[in-house]
């Protein structure tokens, strides 16, 4: 579902990308961690066009992302993405929220919008609050109107850029459950977060990101268990 190969990216002389490589197959969950400034969110950002890459190859879904518009466009609609701070707007309700890019972008009629916005408050626990605006929720709970607001555009891929790290523990496990869920129904995902619990759960693969480059990959329990790199059992010492 989705293939990165080579990928390089400078921002002026700073090295972010460093050729870096991921595949995640259809209903695969890709970790990513690794220390701050390492160029995580730079790679989920070129994954979705958000970012372009100096070199290299983005196969989305069998669509190669060039640096056109039709296939940046394109691929974008397969993909859903949720950040750290869920930038929901302000000054809409949680349906109109949800309502917004389902009308703008797919074009889907009011009915057929509010159907799909339903569908998916519900599925994130949070159909009371469907009138509500985003200032009147808690940070677990806005988080998750974020998850439903990209899930309505019905993706075949989700990206979360450490989605629970602005929230305190209980908060955090809302969330958690809702991505669990997901990737129980089989969403392709990577996913940016220093759980490791959670990651131990739900994770294909854990992948290890140092300097711009992924320096480990391995399924949960070897990642967790028996890393290769010294770095990484330090960084563990400290997440654990
Ligand atoms: N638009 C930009 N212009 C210039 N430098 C940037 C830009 N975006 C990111 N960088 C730099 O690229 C490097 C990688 O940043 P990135 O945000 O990808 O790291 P990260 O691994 O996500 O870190 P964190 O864990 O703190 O979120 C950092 O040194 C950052 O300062
Ligand atoms: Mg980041």
């Amino acid at each position: 579902m989705i293939t990165a190969k080579n990928l390089y990216k400078n921002f002026g002389k700073l090295k972010v990308l460093d050729g870096v490589s991921m595949e995640v197959a259809s209903g695969e969950v890709s970790v990513l961690l690794g220390p701050s400034g390492s160029g995580k969110s730079t790679f989920l950002r070129c994954l979705n066009g958000l970012e372009r890459i100096d070199s290299g190859e983005i196969i989305i879904d069998n669509v190669y992302l060039a640096r056109n518009r039709k296939s940046i466009a394109e691929i974008r609609s397969e993909i859903g993405m949720v950040f750290q701070h869920y930038n929901l707007f302000p000054h809409l309700s949680v349906l109109q929220n949800l309502m917004l890019a389902q009308r703008v972008v797919r074009k889907r009629r009011v009915r057929k919008a509010l159907e799909i916005s339903r569908e998916l408050l519900r599925k994130v626990g949070l159909s009371e609050k469907e009138n509500s605006l985003p200032a009147e929720l808690s940070g677990g709970q806005a988080q998750r109107v974020a998850i439903a607001r990209a899930l309505c555009m019905k993706p075949k891929i989700m990206l979360f850029d450490e989605p629970t790290s602005a929230l305190d523990p209980v908060m955090t496990a809302e969330v958690l459950r809702v991505i669990r869920k997901l990737a129980g129904e089989g969403m392709t995902m990577v996913v940016i977060s220093h759980e490791i619990d959670f990651a131990r759960d739900v994770a294909s693969m854990m992948h290890f990101m140092y300097n711009g480059r992924i320096i480990e990959s391995a399924p949960p329990d070897n990642f967790l268990n028996s890393p290769r790199s010294e770095i990484i059992k330090e960084f563990l010492k400290i997440a654990k």
